[in-house]
């Protein structure tokens, strides 16, 4: 069951300044799509999410559980039937305003979730930040400005920014012993704001990134990177990557030998809803994330088992998301009865929910709009991702710039 609980202070008593001046702006001039409540017209929901290319997992993950947790509530949202308009993201940011423009001038959403690419959440905003415009539920890309210096009120993320689960990795790097690290990863803000903040802890901790690899997104000939790491003998390599890109780079790490004496870390998407993929090659590997595969929770069992019955296949944190899109979207619609015009009360039902019911355990939104969430450890045993414990307890991002915080 999704409760939502109200904070001490309403959530717009925290929205000062221009943000709060941004905020009653798009209210008072937002139109919306008002109907007679009696006659059910859908709530249309916008998915703009990755169909195709290296992250089509991720974003078949997002969408199926979406719908599921939709479906688990009547499939109704506020009590009205819902209609989704789906756009293929694609995997880079070239198109990305044009797309999040056709969301909202032809198929006049009243949300938009997405995307996977944190490139292409920047293009999106161009579009999605201005007065007036959807509300936007950001379901993946991690990019950290969405809930720091571009924060706004109509914004949400249900997934993670990409310090979160970095920062962590960075950590278990120096606790486990490493002292020096090679940085390996897509050269792209979702790699570069990763690859800073793991090399921030694990320096701060006392270790040495002795070189910094960057390879183009979405390339994945990764052998002449591979024979530099093997001159340079770091203790370990610290890298993002995910889908498949991850699959590819994760089995040539090991087939290069790398495995035998050089240790490989990272933000978890290195392994997750691709470790049985990787085979072999991925047995071991320690990842920091917001999600693993033994949780046992009554609600995360509930949820891997009516993912599995719905879609044959197990879930993985991109899954989880979506899941928490859909409860997201759920609680708002709820507290104004369907109604998007009431925007202040909508958002402020939003900014205000805590997860009780998610599968990653009980979260909550900060005031910049970001998931406060515990962030595991994760070894791969088996082709899961087992959790070994707790790598940060109910961390928030600290949302810097952002001016909806107090
Ligand atoms: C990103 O671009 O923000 C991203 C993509 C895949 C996994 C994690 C983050």
């Amino acid at each position: 069951m999704t409760k939502t609980v109200t904070k001490g202070a309403s959530r717009r008593q925290f929205m000062t300044g221009a943000a709060a001046t941004a905020g009653m702006a798009a209210a008072a001039s937002f139109v919306p799509t008002r109907f007679a409540i009696g006659a059910k017209a859908p709530v249309k929901v916008g998915i703009m999410l990755p169909f195709s290319g290296t992250y089509a997992m991720l974003g078949n993950s997002i969408t199926d559980a979406m719908k599921l947790r939709i479906e688990q509530a009547g499939g109704r949202l506020g009590g009205r039937p819902v209609e989704y308009a789906t756009i293929d993201s694609e995997w880079t940011p070239a198109k990305g305003q044009i797309k999040a423009n056709k969301l909202v001038k032809k198929d006049r959403v009243d949300f938009v979730v997405g995307p996977v690419h944190s490139g292409i959440a920047m293009a999106m905003s161009k579009v999605l930040l201005r007065d007036r415009m959807p509300i936007w539920i950001i379901p993946n890309a991690g990019n950290n400005l969405l809930t720091r210096d571009h924060c706004a009120p109509h914004v949400f993320r249900t997934s993670f920014t990409n310090w979160q689960s970095a920062h962590v990795a960075g950590e278990l790097m120096a606790k486990e012993g490493v002292k020096t690290v090679v940085t390996c990863t897509w050269k792209y803000a979702a790699g570069i704001q990763m690859m800073e903040a793991g090399k921030a802890s694990f320096e701060k901790a006392g270790g040495k990134v002795i070189k910094e690899i960057w390879v183009p997104f979405p390339d994945v000939e990764f052998q002449a990177y591979l024979s530099e790491i093997a001159a340079l003998k770091p203790d370990a390599v610290f890298s993002f990557y995910s889908g498949g890109g991850a699959i590819k780079y994760v089995k040539e790490f090991a087939a290069a030998g790398l495995r035998d004496t050089i240790k490989l870390y990272g933000p978890g998407f290195l392994t997750e809803g691709v470790s049985r993929a990787q085979g072999e090659a991925a047995e071991g590997i320690k990842t920091a994330l917001h999600y693993a595969d033994n949780l046992g929770t009554p609600e995360d069992n509930a949820f891997r088992a009516a993912y599995k019955k719905a879609y044959g296949k197990d879930p993985n944190v991109f899954s989880v998301q979506g899941y928490d899109t859909g409860s997201l979207l759920l609680q708002g619609m709820a507290a104004v009865g369907g109604d998007v015009g009431a925007r202040a009360d909508l958002i402020d039902a939003m900014e205000t929910a805590t997860f009780y019911d998610s599968p990653r355990g009980v979260w909550r939104m900060s005031k910049s709009h970001n998931p406060i969430q515990d962030i595991y450890i994760r070894r791969v045993e088996k082709g899961r991702q087992i959790s070994v414990g707790i790598g940060a307890k109910q961390l928030e991002d600290p949302g810097t710039g952002c001016k909806m915080i107090a």
